[in-house]
């Protein structure tokens, strides 16, 4: 499904080049949960960009599903990141002046879904993550797990295969991050693929196999 080779993304600070991806490889089948884990700076984000179609590498190949990134035209991969992935972040990158429901409707909205239709996704979605009984609370009025809960409703309410996770749980306390964690395991058991990014060894245990990052370089695949 992810295969990453020889992937580079340099940036320049000043006069500074910073080798954010060196040279980095790796594959991810369909159905797999994954962590990729690391220290802080050490290319996580870069990665998951790159893996998100958020962003494209200096140098390598990215292949998704069979094909080159770079065969895609721009239309397809915005249906990728519309259709294909769920995004989960650290800082859950809810809209603040929507409710918890409004937040979850939005990229069905994009998606030109029709209204009746939305509000039965939207429902199940925030069931899913056990959620309704807030459904009508901006995210000021909701805990920081539960703001987690509703970005995962609102990346799962599109129907996304994938999941990419970018330090899901780091700005939880533990038995929140476990609770957001379990969430992730129920995708994965429903057939969905999860990269899940963290610098918490701890937290990338929980993944079936883990992809370690250091300096841009992928150090070591454990299987
Ligand atoms: N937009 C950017 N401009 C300049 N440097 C960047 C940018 N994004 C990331 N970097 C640098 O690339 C390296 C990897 O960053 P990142 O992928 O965010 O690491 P991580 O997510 O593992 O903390 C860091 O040294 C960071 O400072
Ligand atoms: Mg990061």
């Amino acid at each position: 499904m992810i295969e990453l080779k020889d992937v580079c993304k340099t940036y320049y600070i000043g006069d500074e080049i910073v080798y954010a991806l060196d040279h980095a490889s790796m594959e991810i089948s369909e159905g797999e949960f994954v962590s990729i884990v690391g220290p802080s700076g050490s290319g996580k984000s870069t990665m998951m960009n790159i893996i998100g179609c958020l962003d494209t590498a200096d140098e390598g190949e990215y292949i998704l599903d069979g094909i080159s990134i770079e065969d895609y035209s721009e239309r397809e991969l915005a249906k990728i990141r519309n259709k294909k992935i769920g995004f989960i972040f650290q800082n859950f990158n809810l809209l603040p002046k929507l409710t918890a429901e409004e937040n979850v409707e939005l990229p069905l909205i994009y998606q030109k879904i029709p209204h009746s239709e939305r509000k039965t996704r939207v429902k199940q979605a925030l069931e899913r993550v056990e959620l309704s009984h807030r459904m009508r609370h901006c995210p000021t009025e909701l805990s920081g797990g539960q703001q987690q809960r509703v970005a995962i409703a609102r990346a799962l309410v599109t129907e996304p295969s994938l999941f990419l996770a970018d330090e899901p749980t780091g700005n939880l306390d533990s038995r929140t991050g476990e609770e957001i964690m379990t969430l992730f395991h129920e995708l994965h058991e429903t057939g969905n693929t999860i990269v899940l990014i963290t610098h918490d060894n701890h937290v990338a245990d929980e993944a079936e196999r883990k992809i370690f990052i250091r300096d841009g370089r992928v150090s070591e695949v454990t299987v």
